[in-house]
C-alpha cells in the first residue's frame, strides 16, 4: 500500500511511521508513506497557503489553489483508490472503515488546519471524510497517524502473528476479552485457573463469555441487543 499525505505540518506526523509496527511495515516494504509538504504550492513571497473566510468569521480557511496543485502532482503520478480528508464532521472511524480501507493500494490523505479547507477541495476529490472522534484537534495529522495505525495493523505480513489482528477488539464485534502473563500469581494475584488448564476448548470457550460479558458491561450499543 502506497499512502501519501498532505499536510502543513509534516514533523507532527513523522514520527508514528519512525518506531515499532508502522517502522517494521515500511522496512520490510509492505507500506510506502510519503509526506507532502502544502507550502511547496503556498502563494506569493510570504508561502501563503490560508486566507479569511467569505462571508465574515472568525478562523482561516487552507486555500483551493495550493490544494489543487499539490493533489494534481499526485494524481499525475497514480491513481488513488480513496482521497480521504481528516475532519470532525466526518464519518466516525471505526474498526469496519479501518478494515475496508486496509484492502486498497493507494490512498491520499489530506491533514487540514485553522477552519478546515476550501469546500470546493473536498466537492472536487474527496472521497472520504473520516473524523477520529467528536473532538477538534488542531490540525488532522494525529488523525491521519491514527487512521493509518489502525489501517496499517490490518496488511497481511505486517503483524507476523497474523491471528493476533484477528483477535483485536473490534474484529468480531466484541470488546477482546482480558489477558495474562507471568507470573501466574503475583503477591497472591492470581491467573484465573482455567487459562493454566491446557484445555483449549474450555479456554476458547472463556474468553467468548468474558468477551461477550465485558461488551455488554462497556459497551452495550455494539451488541445490537433489544
Ligand atoms: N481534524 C480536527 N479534528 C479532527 C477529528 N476529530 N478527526 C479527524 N480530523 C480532525
Amino acid at each position: 500500500m502506497r499512502i501519501d499525505i498532505i499536510t502543513l505540518l509534516p514533523e507532527l506526523i513523522k514520527s508514528p511511521f519512525e518506531a515499532s509496527i508502522l517502522k517494521r511495515s515500511i522496512e520490510k516494504g509492505i507500506v510506502d508513506v510519503h509526506m507532502h509538504d502544502l507550502r511547496k504550492y503556498g502563494l506569493n513571497k510570504y508561502n501563503q497557503v490560508d486566507d479569511y473566510q467569505y462571508g465574515g468569521g472568525a478562523g482561516m480557511v487552507i486555500m483551493i489553489e495550493p490544494l489543487d496543485k499539490m493533489i494534481h502532482e499526485l494524481k499525475e503520478a497514480r491513481d488513488y483508490d480513496e482521497i480521504i480528508y481528516m475532519t470532525p464532521d466526518g464519518e466516525t472511524l471505526n474498526q469496519g472503515i479501518a478494515n475496508h480501507i486496509s484492502l486498497k493500494e493507494n490512498i491520499m490523505i489530506i491533514c487540514g488546519h485553522y477552519k478546515g479547507i476550501d469546500q470546493r477541495v473536498r466537492d472536487l476529490y474527496v472521497t472520504k471524510e473520516i473524523s477520529i472522534g467528536d473532538y477538534v484537534l488542531s490540525g488532522g495529522e494525529l488523525g491521519a497517524a491514527v487512521l493509518c495505525d489502525a489501517v496499517i495493523r490490518l496488511i497481511p505480513g505486517v503483524i507476523s502473528d497474523e491471528t493476533s489482528a484477528l483477535t483485536d477488539s473490534f474484529q468480531d464485534g466484541l470488546l477482546a476479552p482480558p489477558v495474562y502473563t507471568r507470573p501466574a500469581d503475583y503477591k497472591g494475584h492470581k491467573v484465573p485457573e482455567i487459562l493454566l488448564s491446557g484445555n483449549l476448548k474450555k479456554i476458547e470457550e472463556w474468553r467468548e463469555d468474558k468477551a461477550y460479558e465485558r461488551t455488554k458491561n462497556r459497551r452495550p450499543d455494539l451488541l445490537n441487543e433489544d
